[in-house]
């Protein structure tokens, strides 16, 4: 079985979308800051933020190590950290190397068509979305099956809005996505080792969770490209392969629809892959990660610290069988 998953270290990188780097130069030029270093937190920090500002010895108001944190109050990755460690398999299988192939992806125009078992099947126009739905910002912690994991400022909305919009059928079980398909942009899928596109699958009710939100954006800007621009899901209580990037339709299905890692390897990547540091992976173990940036590791927590709003949505189920 082809091994999909690689380890590589965080390096440090320059890259920064250019609109992003430009907003924040031009936020911290009106603040009269200097230097960039620690201020890109406080340049997009409208909620949940920690810290307090600091003087000089000239008793002024200096830059602050502002710093959002998640409800744990664990603080979240830099933007760097966050745009330059992917996975993000269309492009390729090196995480440090998606930033950069993924610079020139083209997102104009995306649609998302929302279809199957619905009363209003609909084709949204992504600049619709962003409009109709208010993008809140959601801290969570990503927690990746290979064992690291992040803490990301996402902007989006409950995936449960727009179902409501669509209206599920009675018959509707289960909700699959597919990713954009497009070997041109996207040089990873003229590999034969996948099944492209990259499908994904939720439970009805899981998708139905407040937790799950569909994102367009982080750090207050829009989705980079090599996040999963222009649109993505993020459930943060399961391992990232489930957050499935550049999503081009969603689709209400009666029966369990097939994912791609269930295709490549079900024994290693179950369908509902809940974070559980009591079953290990079949080649590592899952007690313990990497936080990108930290050293050392950290307990990795049940249901990635998301227990009390998801547990019960698996009430009688066997949480150690790899489903
Ligand atoms: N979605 C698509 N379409 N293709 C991918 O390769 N990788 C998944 C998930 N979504 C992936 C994807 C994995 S394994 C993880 S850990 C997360 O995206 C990583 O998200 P990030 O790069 O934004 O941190």
């Amino acid at each position: 079985m082809h091994n999909p998953y690689s380890s590589a270290k965080v390096k440090s990188s320059e890259i920064t979308p250019e609109e992003v780097y430009l907003n924040r130069r031009e936020f911290l030029k009106s603040m009269g800051y200097v230097g960039l270093s620690g201020l890109l937190l406080a340049a997009c920090a409208p909620r949940g933020i920690s810290g307090s500002p600091e003087t000089d010895s000239a008793g002024g108001e200096i830059a602050s190590e502002v710093t959002k944190t998640d409800e744990l109050g664990d603080p979240v990755n830099t933007f760097e950290q966050i745009t330059n460690y992917n996975n993000y398999y269309e492009f390729t299988t090196d995480k440090e190397e998606v930033a950069i192939l993924a610079e020139d992806f083209q997102t104009d125009g995306w649609k998302v068509e929302v279809t199957g078992l619905v009363n209003k099947p609909k084709t949204f126009a992504i600049d619709d979305l962003v409009r109709q739905y208010p993008q809140e910002e959601r801290i969570y912690r990503l927690r990746c099956v290979e064992a690291w994991s992040m803490v990301i400022p996402w902007l989006g909305f409950p995936l449960k809005a727009l179902l409501d919009e669509v209206e599920p059928q009675s018959s509707a079980k289960y909700v699959k996505f597919t990713s954009i398909h497009n070997p041109e942009q996207m040089p990873g899928q003229n590999s034969r080792l996948f099944p492209w596109p990259y499908t994904e699958g939720l439970r009805l009710d899981e998708a139905y969770n407040d937790l799950a939100i569909l994102a367009t954006g982080l750090y207050g800007n829009s989705l980079p490209p090599q996040n999963g621009s222009a649109i993505r899901l993020v459930v943060p209580w399961k391992y990232g392969f489930k957050s499935i990037k550049a999503i081009v339709k969603i689709e209400l299905t009666e029966f369990r629809p097939d994912t791609l890692w269930n295709l490549v390897a079900p024994n290693e990547y179950g369908f509902f892959a809940n974070v559980n540091p009591e079953v290990d992976h079949p080649r590592w173990s899952q007690k313990s990660e990497r936080r990108i940036g930290e050293l050392g590791r950290r307990e990795t927590l049940m249901f990635n610290g998301y227990a009390e709003q998801v547990a019960h949505l698996y009430e009688g189920m066997d949480l150690q069988r790899n489903y």
